[in-house]
C-alpha cells in the first residue's frame, strides 16, 4: 500500500533562476519501506526531505501522504535531523513530549526513552547529553506521535564512528518495531547499503533520482561483508560519475 506519493517538478529557491533546485522528481513508498537517499553535498538531498516533511510549501508539484494533499506537517511523519534540535531549558522527557498543543503523555516518552537507551536520563538536560545521546533523545522525540515515517537527514554525520554504528542498529531495529518506514539521507554509502531496502541516487543541478537501486539482502546485514562491499562500490561508481 502506498503511504506517500512525492512529485516534485521544480523547486526554485530564486524566483524565476533558471536553474531549479530540485525537478521531475517522482517516487512513493510504501508502508513500512526502508529508503535511502545518497547524493554529493549541495544537490537538494534536505530540500527534498523538507518538502516531504511539509516544512516547505513553495514548489511545483504535490505530496500525499495516504491518498491526501500534505499541507504542513504532519503527526505521521516524525523528522530527525543532522543536529539534535533539543530545547536546552526543557529535560529530557520534556523534549521527546513536545507535541504542541496534544497534552503530555509522560508514560509514553518514558516508554520511548527506555528504547534509545536512556532509562534514567528522564530528568537529565539537554546540555548533560553526550552527542550521541541528544540525537537518542531527538529519535525518541520523532516517534512520539507514533509516525507511519521517519525522514531522516544525515542524522548520524555528527557522531564518531562508533556511536554511529550503533544508532543505525538502533534506527533500524526501532523501524521494525514501530512499523514505521524510513527515508535516510545520507552521503555515506555503506550506512545506505545497510540499512535500505531501496536507495535513490540523487545527481545535481538540477537534484533528480538518477538511479534506483534495489538491496537485495536481508537484515540484519553483515558490515564490510564482500555482498554490502559490492553494492557500495556499484553506488559509488554511479555518484563518481554523475559528477561531471
Ligand atoms: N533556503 C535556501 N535559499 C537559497 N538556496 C538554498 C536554500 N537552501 C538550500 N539552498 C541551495 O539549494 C541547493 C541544495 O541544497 P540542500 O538541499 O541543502 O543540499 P544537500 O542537502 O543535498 O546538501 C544548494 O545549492 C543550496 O545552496
Ligand atoms: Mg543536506
Amino acid at each position: 500500500m502506498t503511504l506517500i506519493d512525492v512529485q516534485v517538478r521544480r523547486k526554485h529557491f530564486v524566483a524565476r533562476s533558471r536553474e531549479p533546485v530540485l525537478a521531475d522528481i517522482a517516487f512513493q513508498l510504501a508502508a513500512g519501506e526502508l529508503v535511502g537517499l545518497v547524493g554529493a553535498s549541495g544537490c537538494g538531498k534536505s530540500t527534498l526531505l523538507r518538502i516531504v516533511a511539509g516544512l516547505d510549501p513553495d514548489y511545483d508539484g504535490q505530496v500525499l501522504l495516504n491518498g491526501r494533499r500534505q499541507r504542513g506537517p504532519s503527526r505521521d511523519i516524525g523528522v530527525v535531523f543532522q543536529e539534535p534540535r533539543l530545547f536546552p531549558w526543557l529535560t529530557v522527557a520534556e523534549n521527546v513530549a513536545f507535541d504542541l498543543g496534544q497534552g503530555r503523555d509522560e508514560a509514553w516518552a518514558n516508554t520511548l526513552l527506555a528504547e534509545v537507551g536512556l532509562k534514567g536520563l528522564e530528568n537529565a538536560l539537554p546540555k548533560q547529553l553526550s552527542g550521541g545521546q541528544a540525537q537518542r533523545v531527538a529519535i525518541a522525540r520523532a516517534l512520539y506521535t507514533r509516525p507511519r515515517l521517519l525522514l531522516l537527514d544525515e542524522p548520524f554525520s555528527a557522531l564518531d564512528a562508533f556511536t554511529r554504528m550503533k544508532l543505525q542498529d538502533l534506527v533500524l531495529s526501532l523501524a521494525q518495531a514501530h512499523q514505521a518506514g524510513l527515508l535516510l539521507v545520507t552521503h555515506d554509502v555503506e550506512e545506505a547499503v545497510l540499512l535500505s531496502d531501496r536507495v535513490f541516487v540523487l545527481g545535481a543541478a538540477p537534484g533528480r533520482v538518477l538511479r534506483e537501486l534495489t538491496v537485495p539482502l536481508r537484515h540484519p546485514r553483515q558490515r564490510g561483508s564482500a555482498a554490502v562491499a559490492d553494492l557500495r562500490a556499484d553506488l559509488l561508481r554511479t555518484l563518481e560519475s554523475a559528477v561531471v
